[in-house]
């Protein structure tokens, strides 16, 4: 018996799960998912066999054969949810399971009317990384157990449902008023993939192998936001081999999806917050493709290896950056990333035992600990790598990795013994130990410059100073080159500085949010009025926890602005994701007072 996952039931001495069959019914007025689960272990199996649940009222365990098969659901861990044990009689190859959700699973969001663009329907998204799948499916709920699966989920009549699989095809419910939607996954994924949207969809075609999903009301906007993305699939197969997922579709879904992306294979989940109008944030659908690669295709074997997913992912993101826009562009995406970077740093101190990269999460909840350490940390040292090495031995080293882990997921030492057989030396170069299993950041990390950079941080760091950019300097900067400028820039400022920025760079009616959360930060931490509606506009209507924990943050800096973050929180609180009103909470229970 061995568990490999600290997070997971998940033990690899038993059967392991190979194909997942789901049948369910979305209830929006009860706020749940029923129905059953069929698993199938690909062979005849017996004995004990541990699946992840959380939340779940399991009704039922049958055999295909119709013989019901003994079953126990363990005490609740706060964590890790309940196991539930189930005693296979000898020949059980599938079986099924009869279940529903509860109202508070985390892995969904049900949404009120009100909060979709729309205004008439309900909408539903799931997301499941990294161990929110059992709030929604028994299921082995570690990387390290892929399945395939086929999904039929019934919805009401006017609303569609897409998921992270091939869709084949609609049929009408068994109910009057419903429709059963049906897909087919035939790759083997980790559970954490499986994702489901529901909602008033339509969808635009962008290429023969990539639409874009949305509201009615936002689907312009996001065929035109995404019109170039095919140009970055072929980008990335240059780079990183061919696409395997078939198709790449997308869906824009309503602001209180609590990230900026998520990979779902087949299906990439956004955030509104991306349709800026210029197309100046689709680093973060080449981030969400190149997942299609790195994370998708090999796989972190469990969250304490989630650098490989998220590191290798934000390389291959800024190398189709730097592919598509040139070096300079790629330089300021490589700056932006070190202002997050710091950022944690300071949250979690230099030292504190997550910014390893190669972590030991046992014990510890992985949404209280995310952050961008294993993003920046993990990617500079891929970078280190392709520094040191060559990048045209880099790159061939990436593509036999891809190769030779595509559909398994791995563990960094795994990783580690093929950089060692492919590049020999080269770990020891660089000192990988120090890189993968220290804290803090390793001195030799990559630096990277262009004068475009040096000029705008040069700038910045004279603000104080009263050195200011001229308008003409101002009109020929790019979103990136605005943004980078901006985050150089004192947290603080007195008022009349502030006021002098809104007006010379148009800062509160941005609808890049990236500029704008950075500006209103800026303002909001310097206690400048001014900018207190539009904080409120965005945190009311967004979700997303990249932007709530800076500004409610800086809503800490004085007495008017703490209370008003409280206010505002009660207001849009009942809007938020759990995940989302926990990072704010968590944010906001460092106040002063
Ligand atoms: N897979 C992540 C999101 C994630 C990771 C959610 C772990 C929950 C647990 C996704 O690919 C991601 O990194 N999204 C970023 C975008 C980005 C460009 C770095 C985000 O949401 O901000
Ligand atoms: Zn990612």
């Amino acid at each position: 018996m061995a568990r490999t996952d600290p997070h997971s039931y998940f033990d690899d001495a038993q059967p392991s799960t190979r194909h997942l069959g789901l049948e369910l019914e979305v209830d929006f007025e009860g706020r749940g998912l029923d129905g059953w689960a069929l698993l199938d272990l690909g062979e005849p199996s017996s004995g004990p066999l541990d699946l992840d649940t959380k939340g779940l009222d399991v009704y039922s365990v049958e055999s295909e054969d119709g013989t019901e098969i003994p079953f126990e659901l363990a005490d609740e861990e706060p964590i890790l949810g309940r196991r539930l044990r189930l005693d296979l009689p000898p020949g059980t190859r599938r079986f099924t399971i009869e279940y529903s959700s509860a109202i508070e699973a985390l892995g969904l969001q049900w949404l009120d009317p009100a909060q979709t663009e729309g205004k008439r329907h309900p909408f539903l998204f799931s997301h499941f990384q990294p161990i929110h799948a059992r709030t929604c499916m028994p299921v082995q709920d570690s990387p390290r157990a892929r399945v395939t699966y086929r999904a039929a989920i019934t919805v009401p009549k006017d609303l569609t449902a897409v998921m992270s699989a091939g869709s084949v095809g609609e049929q009408p419910g068994d109910r009057p008023g419903t429709r059963t939607f049906l897909f087919d996954m035939p790759q083997s994924i980790p559970t954490y993939l499986i994702a489901l949207a529901v909602g008033d969809l339509s969808s635009h075609d962008i290429s023969p192998r990539s639409r874009v999903w949305a509201e009615p009301a936002t689907l312009d906007a996001a065929a035109h936001e995404f019109a170039e993305i095919e140009e970055m699939i072929t980008t990335a197969e240059e780079l990183f081999g061919p696409y395997e997922w078939d198709r790449y579709d997308m869906i824009v879904l309503p602001p209180s999806f609590p990230y900026g992306g998520m990979e779902n294979p087949r299906l990439t989940f956004l955030t509104p917050t991306l349709l800026a109008g210029d197309r100046s944030l689709v680093d973060v659908v080449a981030h969400e493709l190149a997942h299609s690669w790195t994370g998708n295709l090999v796989t972190n074997a469990s969250v304490d290896h989630f650098w490989l997913n998220e590191g290798a992912t934000v390389w291959a993101e800024r190398r189709i950056v730097e592919a598509l826009r040139g070096r300079d562009a790629a330089v300021l995406a490589w700056a932006i990333g070190e202002q997050a970077l710091a950022a944690e740093f300071e949250r979690f101190g230099a030292k504190a035992a997550v910014t390893r990269l190669r972590n030991d999460l046992e014990g510890t909840n992985p949404d209280d600990v995310y952050s961008s350490i294993p993003y920046e940390k993990g990617s500079r040292f891929l970078a280190l790598l392709e520094q040191t090495t060559g990048r045209e031995r880099f790159d061939a080293f990436i593509r036999r990795y891809i190769e030779k882990f595509r559909f398994t997921s791995i563990t960094t030492e795994e990783f580690l013994e093929l950089v060692e057989k492919e590049l020999p030396g080269l770990a020891e170069k660089v000192d990988a130990q120090a890189w993968l299993y220290e804290p803090g950041m390793p001195r030799n990390a990559p630096v990277f410059r262009s004068g475009q950079l040096e000029a705008l941080t040069a700038l910045a760091g004279g603000f104080s100073a009263g050195e200011r950019p001229t308008r003409a300097q101002i009109e020929g900067w790019s979103p990136a080159e605005m943004l980078v400028y901006l985050q150089h820039l004192p947290r603080t400022l007195d008022h009349d500085a502030c006021a002098w920025l809104d007006d010379a760079m148009d800062l509160t009616s941005r609808g890049n949010y990236e500029i704008l959360v950075e500006w209103l930060t800026i303002g909001a931490s310097s206690d400048y009025e001014p900018v207190f509606r539009r904080v409120g506009e965005v945190l009311l209507r967004v979700g997303r926890m990249k932007y709530l924990r800076p500004l409610y943050k800086a809503m800490g800096a004085s007495p008017r602005t703490r209370a008003l973050a409280r206010k505002i929180y009660a207001a849009a609180s009942p809007g938020y994701h759990e995940l989302s009103r926990r990072a704010s909470e968590a944010v906001m229970a460092q106040y002063a007072d």
